[in-house]
């Protein structure tokens, strides 16, 4: 009896995206099933001009398809592979889905998006075969030392969303930016950029967002909030060779809150989170950084409120304010260089209730790490208690010996060298496991 009740109610809250965690406040995803729309109406690319043969431009197909089905509907891109010359913007649609089963490549030159999907409701885009994406080829901009080219993907004001399945490899620019959109889930994805910054993975900001079960290849952003944000849930991350995750950089006027990071692998990264602002102000508060493992990172927790001086904003600073990071394990590239904690707050608006709580990382090389708190108030490590939250300089704590229980699981499959960033990146195919011995929470569509 007890049983059957317990999986009842398994199955129940299975249903509720939302009920898996409280950070969301709403449900998140498209409201009409995939099979619903294509009842209705299906679009398939090939019918409006476009062929799998790498070299016609898909753009107007692709446009035309789109205006036959944004009302209710799915656009296909089948299997094969496609060249696009001509960036896209598809506005407006409501009840639809993209099916993405193809590689689409880049073959035009322009800035701008190669897609740029905006003010959509009750939106998919899927691959069905989870094989289908968008191949940048980003290197060829790269070789001739230029980041500036396309992005690829960029959702702006979209509601009641899901993006999944797909992989987005090699952005001459950035992969993946969610501008102002809310009730949207990512899942089950594949980012893979060139060794460089300014190649980010994924950037979002807006309402109600549900991330996970993401892998990211690059050197800038894994998967980053940007403010405003609210509700934001992001889980089982692996940060495969990347810049790592991070939320900012912040300016003025920021406002984020309640936001939760959960079950983040980190390897081979500038660093495994980072909050980041250099003056500034509003605020950002009830923040978690939970269940995080890394590896042969250079920063690990790295809260900098100097950084960049390049990009000084107006302002005293931004507020920090309830900020719990638990259960961080693993090991630093060198503690004695770059140590695993660094909370480094603004003089002009000190960080407030700042709890860690069973952090325990220690160095790969040497045999000392530091910790280092500048205006910081809480409980761990060099935060300093008490309430008067005056400003204070930089307090460093070393370490010579390893804390307990430091050791933590490493992902059988790392990147042992990285893709170069001049040179072609291969298509991946969307792992299977994102966090080690997280199951992820849906099944690939093609296994
Ligand atoms: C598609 O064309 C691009 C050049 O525009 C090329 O780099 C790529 O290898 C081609 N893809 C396939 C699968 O032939
Ligand atoms: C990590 O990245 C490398 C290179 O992209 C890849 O070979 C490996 O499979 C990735 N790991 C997983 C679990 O996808």
């Amino acid at each position: 009896m007890r049983l059957y009740v317990l999986s009842a109610l398994c199955a129940f809250l299975s249903v509720l995206p939302d009920a898996v965690s409280g950070q969301l406040t709403t449900s998140v995803g498209p409201l009409t099933s995939r099979s619903a729309k294509a009842s209705k109406r299906t679009c398939s690319v090939l019918d409006y001009g476009a062929r799998a043969d790498n070299s016609t431009d898909l753009g107007p197909p692709l446009l035309a398809a789109f205006n036959a089905c944004k009302s209710g509907g799915v656009v296909q891109i089948p299997s094969g592979n496609y060249a696009l010359e001509t960036w896209q913007t598809l506005s407006g649609g409501n009840a639809w889905a993209l099916q993405l089963d193809g590689m689409i490549y880049r073959a035009g030159t322009a800035g701008g998006n190669m897609l740029f999907i905006e003010h959509s409701t009750d939106f998919e885009l899927f691959s069905s075969t989870s094989r289908g994406g968008m191949q940048g080829l980003g290197y060829v901009f790269h070789a001739q030392g230029s980041i500036t080219g396309p992005r690829l993907l960029r959702l702006y004001e979209v509601t009641s969303f899901s993006v999944h399945d797909i992989v987005l490899v090699d952005a001459p620019a950035f992969h993946f930016v969610m501008d102002t959109c809310t009730r949207g889930e990512v899942y089950n994805m594949a980012i893979r950029g060139g060794d460089h910054g300014g190649l980010d993975g994924i950037d979002v900001w807006g309402d109600n967002i549900w991330v996970h079960d993401v892998e990211v290849t690059n050197k800038d952003e894994c998967v980053t909030v940007k403010s405003p944000a609210s509700n934001m849930l992001i889980e089982n991350i692996y940060c495969n060779w990347s810049g790592g995750c991070a939320i900012g950089s912040l300016g003025t006027g920021t406002s984020i809150s309640n936001i939760e990071y959960n079950n983040v692998y980190t390897w081979s990264s500038n660093q495994m989170m980072m909050i980041k602002s250099n003056g500034g102000d509003g605020t950002v508060s009830s923040v978690t950084f939970d269940n995080f493992i890394g590896h042969g990172n250079a920063y690990s927790l790295d809260i900098d409120q100097y950084w960049s001086s390049e990009s000084t904003q107006a302002g005293n600073g931004v507020q920090l304010s309830d900020i719990r990071v638990s259960n961080w394990h693993g090991t630093e590239a060198s503690g004695s260089a770059r140590g695993p904690i660094r909370i480094i707050c603004a003089d002009g608006a000190p960080c407030t209730s700042i709890t860690l709580v069973d952090f325990a990382m220690w160095t790969e090389s040497g045999s000392s790490q530091w910790y280092a708190c500048r205006s910081a108030y809480g409980t761990g490590a060099c935060l300093h208690s008490g309430s008067s939250y005056t400003s204070y300089a930089v307090s460093t704590t070393t370490l010579g010996s390893a804390p307990t229980g430091y050791s933590a699981a490493t992902m059988a499959a790392d990147l042992k060298t990285a893709f170069g960033f001049t040179t072609s990146i291969p298509i991946p195919t969307i792992p299977t496991s994102f966090y080690p011995g997280a199951t992820p929470v849906s099944k690939l569509l093609g296994s």
